[in-house]
C-alpha cells in the first residue's frame, strides 16, 4: 500500500485525476471502477478539464460504479446513476452503454448481482478501482462485519452511515436504509486500488484503515492485502496518522 498525503483537497484531486488519467492512456478499452459521494467529485472535475482541454479521450472507456441504494430509481436525483450522470458522464465523451450502475430496482436482486459480477469478468476485469471511505471505515456499502469474500448483494446501511449521508436528502427517514453494492472480494480483484479521503472527519478511519490490523470491523483495511493499491489523502485525513508519508509517489 503506498500512502501520499496532498496539503489540499484540490491537490488531492488532482493527483487522484492523474493516477486514473494514467491507465485511461495505457489501455486499449480501460475498464474502470467508479464511486460516489463527495469525495471524487473534484476528481471527476479534473477528468472533465482534461478531456475538455482535448487531453483524454473516454470513446473506448468502459466503466461500472461500486453500488446504488435500493429502491431509487435512476431518475432520482440522490442515486448514484444520476449522480454519475450529473458529475461525469454528461460532460465526456463516454457512451452511456458502456457505463454500469447497480440497479436499485432490480425485481430479482440476487440475479441482478450475479449478473453484474459476470459482466465484470465478462469484460476483462476493472483496471483501477476508485474508492472513498466511510467514518466507520466501509468501502462501497460494505459495512463493518463485511467479510473479505464477499460479493455484489443487497446490504442494510448502519445508522451512522445514514445520518452522514441525510446531509444530501431533506430529511433522515428519507435516506434508504439497503443498498446494493459490490463486495470485498470484488473490489481486491480490480487490478489497482485508489481510495481518496479528506476531512478530519475521515483522520480516524485512515488511521485504522493503514495502520491498524485488518479486521472485518473496518472494512477498508482488507485493502492492505492489495498489490497494487494507493491511499491519496489530505492532511486532515492523515492527521491521526503516526508514520510520516511522502507528499508524491
Ligand atoms: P463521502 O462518502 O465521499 O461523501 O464522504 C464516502 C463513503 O461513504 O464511501
Amino acid at each position: 500500500m503506498q500512502v501520499i498525503v496532498k496539503n489540499t483537497v484540490e491537490e488531492m484531486s488532482r493527483c487522484g485525476a492523474e493516477i486514473v488519467a494514467e491507465v485511461i492512456f495505457s489501455k486499449k478499452n480501460p475498464v474502470l471502477g467508479l464511486a460516489t459521494g463527495s469525495t471524487p467529485v473534484k476528481m471527476y472535475q479534473e477528468l472533465i478539464k482534461m478531456h475538455k482541454a482535448g487531453k483524454l479521450d473516454f470513446a473506448k472507456v468502459r466503466s461500472f460504479n461500486l453500488d446504488e441504494y435500493a429502491g431509487l430509481a435512476e431518475t432520482h436525483d440522490q442515486s448514484y446513476r444520476y449522480f454519475m450522470n450529473f458529475n461525469l458522464f454528461d460532460h465526456v465523451n463516454i457512451n452511456k452503454k458502456n457505463t454500469n450502475v447497480p440497479s436499485g430496482l432490480a425485481k430479482d436482486i440476487p440475479a441482478a448481482c450475479a449478473e453484474y459480477e459476470k459482466k465484470i469478468v465478462a469484460w476483462g476485469g476493472i483496471d483501477i478501482q476508485v474508492l472513498g471511505i466511510g467514518t466507520n471505515g466501509h468501502i462501497a456499502f460494505n459495512e463493518p462485519l463485511s467479510g473479505k469474500n464477499s460479493r455484489t448483494r443487497k446490504v442494510a446501511l448502519t445508522d451512522g452511515t445514514i445520518q452522514d449521508n441525510a446531509r444530501f436528502f431533506a430529511k433522515k427517514s428519507d435516506v434508504p436504509t439497503f443498498a446494493v453494492s459490490m463486495g470485498i472480494g470484488t473490489i481486491l480483484e480490480a487490478r489497482k486500488i485508489i481510495l481518496l479521503a479528506n476531512g478530519k472527519n475521515k483522520a480516524d478511519a485512515i488511521a485504522k484503515t493503514v495502520e491498524g490490523p485488518i479486521t472485518h470491523m473496518i472494512p477498508a483495511s482488507f485493502i492492505q492485502s492489495h498489490a497494487n493499491c494507493i491511499l491519496v489523502i489530505d492532511k486532515d485525513a492523515a492527521s491521526m496518522l503516526k508514520g510520516k508519508y511522502p507528499s508524491s509517489l
